[in-house]
């Protein structure tokens, strides 16, 4: 499989998204492409663990593919995974790619949006696998920078403000560890620890007092 051209095809589905349409992330064009790289990145070190026991490349190719859905630029985002199971089922169709390997991938994408999923028994390992990484994406020092930048294209605008925002955003969603496998638990706890010693060092800084 060419990854590359994957990656190719789903930046190109996406480019009309990235341009308009979105919630809260559209105030700064965040870009789901660029979102969809970083995941597979998180996906690649988070899989490293488990190569022997998983279908690499179906969880590759439901990575690259797995938030293809908001192309669709539909007011309603909720349905993107499952409208993403089916643009990849369609794409994958016109490459003759076996039609059982196809399910198994496109179940991993119309799924990958159920919180619930990441902590049943009866998820496959791929599909927790590619919720963590999905979840790693905008977090800790990552995080931090999105709710300044966020804040910041707002007309009142203040240092207050933003260590305001990130203790609201970034802050609030790293206290409760989500992560199922063990290194994602570990990293986790890392970005966890970072956010609340920017946090802290901020509020020093803004309203004095001592570290
Ligand atoms: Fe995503």
């Amino acid at each position: 499989m060419n990854y590359d051209e994957l990656f190719a095809y789903v930046k190109d589905e996406l480019a009309a998204y990235d341009h308009h349409g979105g919630v809260s992330k559209n105030r700064i064009k965040y870009s789901r492409f660029e979102h969809t790289e970083r995941v597979y990145r998180w996906m690649m070190i988070l899989a490293e663990d488990y190569v022997d026991k998983i279908d690499m490349e179906a969880l590759q190719i439901a990575t690259i593919f797995h938030d293809i859905g908001y192309s669709l630029n539909k007011e309603d985002m909720h349905h993107h995974a499952e409208d993403g199971a089916v643009l990849c089922r369609e794409y994958l169709k016109s490459v003759g790619y076996p039609v059982e390997k196809a399910d198994f991938i496109c179940d991993l994408i119309a799924r990958h949006s159920d919180k619930e999923a990441l902590h049943s028994e009866d998820s496959p390992l791929e599909l927790v696998l590619l919720m963590e990484a999905d979840l790693f994406d905008d977090t800790g020092a990552h995080g931090i920078v999105m709710d300044a930048w966020i804040q910041a294209t707002k007309e009142e605008v203040s240092f207050e403000s933003i260590l305001e925002h990130i203790k609201k955003f970034s802050w609030k969603q790293m206290q409760n560890n989500p992560m199922r496998t063990e290194k994602a638990r570990r990293i986790w706890e890392e970005k966890k620890e970072l956010t609340n010693r920017f946090v802290e060092s901020l509020t020093v800084d803004l309203y004095g007092g001592n570290l």
